[in-house]
C-alpha cells in the first residue's frame, strides 16, 4: 500500500500505538499523525505531525487535501466517564468529528474511514453474556449514545453514498505505551502501574464487575486487519462486535498476584460502577470471525505478563 494514511487522535491510547505500527509497516512519511495537542512521546514526530481539532471541518478538509489522504483512522472521542461530566461537549466532539469525516468521504476526498465504536453502545436492557452482534441497544451514557448514533451514521453513509467506512465495537483496551483517559475500563490499566509502583491497588469498580477487555496488540491487529480487508468481506457497516478477554477486578488481581509477590487489591466503587453495570460482561464476535477471520491471541495471563514486563522497563526510565 503506498497511499497516505491520516490518524486523528494520534496522541491517544489507541492512536499512539496505531501510528507507530503503521509507520513501521508503511514508512514514517506514509502516516500523518494529528492531534489537538503536541505529543508527549517524541517518536510520534518521526513522521509528519499536525495539530488538528477534529471538530473543525475546514481544518480537517485542508489536511486531507494537503496530504492527499487515502485512509483515515478516526480515533477522536471523549470517553464514558469524562462524557458524563461534560455531556454536551462529548456529544459535540464525538458526533461533529465523525460527520465531518463522513462528509469528506462522501465528496471523494477520502477513500476509506476506520472509526471505532464501543461496548458502550449496549445498555442495561442488553443481554449481558455473549452479547450478540444484533440485539437491544439502549445505552445509558452520553458516550454510548454518541457511539450508537455514530454507528447508524456510518451505515447510512455506506448504504446511501457508498462510503467505505469500517468499525469495531472495542472492548476495554489495555496497554502500556500510552495510558487511557476518562474511560470506565481504565482501572484495568491503572492496576498494573500500581502493582509495580505500590504493590497494591484500590479499584473503582466492585470486585465482581466483569467487563469485556482486550490487550492493545490484539486491538491494533484487529483494527488494521478490518481496515485492510477486501471491501466485499466487510458485510457490517455499522460496527463489528469484537471479543478478547472477559474478567472482573478480582480475577485480574489474581492474575497479577501470580507475578507480583504480595500484590493486594481492595475495591471502592464510584460513579463508574453504574456505567460498568450497564455494559455487557462478554461479547459474541462470530460475525468478525466469519467475515474477516478475526481471532485474538492474548489471554489474561499472557496479557499480564506482557504488561508487567513492558511496564517494568518503562517505569525504570
Ligand atoms: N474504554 C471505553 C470507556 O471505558 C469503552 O469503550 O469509556
Amino acid at each position: 500500500m503506498n497511499s497516505t494514511i491520516l490518524i486523528l487522535g494520534a496522541c491517544g491510547q489507541i492512536g499512539t500505538e496505531l501510528t507507530l505500527t503503521l509507520r513501521a509497516k508503511y514508512g514514517n512519511n506514509a502516516v500523518i499523525a494529528t492531534d489537538i495537542r503536541e505529543p508527549l512521546m517524541k517518536e510520534l514526530k518521526n513522521g509528519p505531525f499536525e495539530l488538528l481539532d477534529a471538530s473543525d471541518a475546514i481544518a480537517m478538509r485542508s489536511i486531507c487535501e494537503k496530504y492527499n489522504v487515502h485512509t483515515m483512522y478516526h480515533l477522536v472521542a471523549m470517553l464514558s466517564a469524562t462524557g458524563e461530566k461534560f455531556p454536551m461537549k462529548a456529544w459535540d466532539l464525538n458526533m461533529q468529528s465523525l460527520l465531518h469525516a463522513l462528509e469528506l468521504a462522501k465528496e471523494g476526498l477520502l477513500s476509506k474511514i476506520f472509526w471505532p465504536s464501543s461496548i458502550a453502545v449496549f445498555g442495561p436492557t442488553t443481554p449481558k453474556r455473549e452479547t450478540p452482534q444484533q440485539t437491544i441497544m439502549e445505552p445509558s451514557t452520553v458516550y454510548g449514545i454518541s457511539k450508537l448514533a455514530g454507528e447508524r451514521w456510518c451505515e447510512y453513509y455506506a448504504s446511501k453514498y457508498g462510503v467505505d467506512v469500517r468499525s469495531i465495537r472495542y472492548p476495554g483496551l489495555i496497554s502500556w505505551k500510552s495510558q487511557p483517559g476518562g474511560g470506565t475500563t481504565d482501572y484495568a490499566v491503572e492496576i498494573y502501574y500500581k502493582a509495580l509502583e505500590e504493590g497494591r491497588y484500590t479499584s473503582f469498580l466492585s470486585e465482581h464487575r466483569a467487563l469485556p477487555m482486550m490487550y492493545m496488540d490484539d486491538a491494533i491487529r484487529a483494527t488494521i486487519e478490518l481496515t485492510e480487508a477486501p471491501a466485499k468481506q466487510v458485510k457490517i457497516r455499522s460496527s463489528y462486535n469484537l471479543a478478547g478477554i472477559s474478567f472482573d477486578p478480582i480475577t485480574i488481581a489474581k492474575s497479577i498476584a501470580k507475578y507480583v509477590d504480595g500484590f493486594t487489591m481492595d475495591c471502592q466503587a464510584d460513579f463508574r460502577e453504574e456505567i460498568a453495570a450497564s455494559w455487557p460482561e462478554s461479547i459474541d464476535d462470530r460475525s468478525a470471525q466469519e467475515d474477516w477471520n478475526w481471532s485474538p491471541t492474548f489471554d489474561l495471563d499472557s496479557m499480564t505478563q506482557a504488561m508487567l514486563t513492558n511496564l517494568k522497563v518503562k517505569l525504570r526510565k
